[in-house]
């Protein structure tokens, strides 16, 4: 029997998220139903709201939550009624050309929930990132549901699920960041705080926070920053290369997504160094750089997709390192709120005053 819950719905461009009942339908083969404990509030759940990733409204919002599979479709055998899981955005297929060269953070036909949830007019609902886990309940392919150990409450597992992954997966997935490395980052809210556990994870000797609000260089301290540099006072690329012996750093990590950030990091490198941009970019931004610049100052460019990483082997790698207290999964819990306060946790996302607000159900 089709179930009615409550969630939260982005009901048209630029209007007010609103709690609504929707209908969750039984899985059919391949997907899960998920009973949602609890959900992170992300940049890209109100880019949903505000119509920039498409025009498909209403959304059900909602895609960095962990909580507990209710129940299963035909077919299913990765996970069970009970078990305890992370929902993630990258459900590889193993068929595509990525997937069959061994690079399934690159899977370009990741699964997602066949059937739609509705309202209760019927009306289908599009779940932001294929999840829509702002929601009592939630219906997805099985395959977006990651086993981990329970022992890590779900306000805290949840947040790897998207911000925290993208960050610490673009630091050791995709910037490789290494012992011994020197490493900056531009931009400190949840994704590049996350880029600092996870370079100080790996290592590095040096971690520059580079933010242009110090209430976040204070915070990027306490996640592992070794020095801090606000931006708005102090010029970005000569700080990065004097805390460097002159040289920039190994591996620059670019967490807003501006083109300003950007040519910060490209020139705050080290020659041959890495740039990783995890910041997501608008569709107008344009960037300009001397081409002879890219050529001659070597080294990798690199994007980061939800931190290139492989949920199946990430999320429970990651959990077992906060259970032994190397990485503190809990400091980007800002605060916790209710269904009803989506809204709310967006206005404070845009004052900056958050890392992450989490919903608990
Ligand atoms: N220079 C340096 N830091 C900046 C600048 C700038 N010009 N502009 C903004 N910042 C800082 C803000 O002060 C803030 O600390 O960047 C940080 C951005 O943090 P959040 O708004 O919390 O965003 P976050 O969730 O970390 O996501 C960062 O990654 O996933 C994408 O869409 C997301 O593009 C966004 C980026
Ligand atoms: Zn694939
Ligand atoms: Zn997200």
């Amino acid at each position: 029997m089709p179930q009615h819950v409550q969630g939260v719905i982005a009901p048209g461009r630029n209007e007010p998220v609103r709690v609504e009942t929707i209908v969750i339908p039984d899985p059919g083969p391949g997907e899960a139903v998920v009973k949602i404990q609890a959900c992170g509030v992300c940049h890209t759940d109100l880019h949903y709201k505000q119509g920039a990733i498409n025009d498909e409204f209403p959304f059900l919002l909602g895609h960095e939550a962990a909580g507990i599979v209710e129940s299963v479709g035909e077919g299913v055998t990765e996970v069970e009624p009970g078990d305890y899981v992370i929902l993630n955005w990258r459900a590889v297929c193993g068929q595509c050309r990525a997937c069959r060269r061994g690079r399934p953070w690159y899977c370009f036909a990741t699964h997602n929930a066949k059937q739609k949830m509705t309202l209760l007019d019927g009306t289908e609902l599009s779940p932001a990132l294929g999840i829509g886990a702002f929601a009592e309940k939630t219906l997805v392919a099985a395959g977006q549901c990651t086993k981990v150990d329970p022992a890590v409450a779900p306000e805290v597992a949840g947040l790897l699920g998207c911000g925290v992954m993208a960050g610490i997966g673009a630091a050791i997935n995709t910037g490789n960041v290494g012992r011994g490395d020197t490493v900056a980052v531009i931009g400190c809210g949840g994704v590049g705080d996350a880029a600092i556990v996870g370079s100080r994870l790996a290592g590095a000797a040096k971690i520059i926070a580079v933010d242009i609000d110090d209430r976040k260089l204070a915070k990027a301290k306490e996640m592992g920053a070794t020095h801090t540099v606000n931006s708005r006072t102090s010029d970005a690329v000569e700080s990065i290369r004097e805390l460097t012996g002159g040289f920039g750093a190994d591996v620059v990590i670019e967490a807003v997504g501006r083109p300003e950030t950007y040519e910060q990091a490209f020139y705050a490198r080290d020659l041959a160094g890495t740039v990783v941009l995890v910041g997501v970019p608008s569709p107008e931004m344009r960037l300009d750089l001397p081409l002879l610049d890219v050529f001659g100052r070597g080294g990798a460019l690199k994007s980061s997709w939800y931190g290139d990483c492989l949920p199946s082997r990430d999320f429970p790698m990651l959990i077992d390192l906060h259970q032994q207290g190397r990485i503190d999964l809990a400091a980007f819990v800002t605060e916790t709120v209710g269904l009803g306060d989506v809204e709310k946790a967006f206005a404070r996302m845009h004052e900056g005053d958050v890392l992450r607000s989490v919903v608990v159900l």
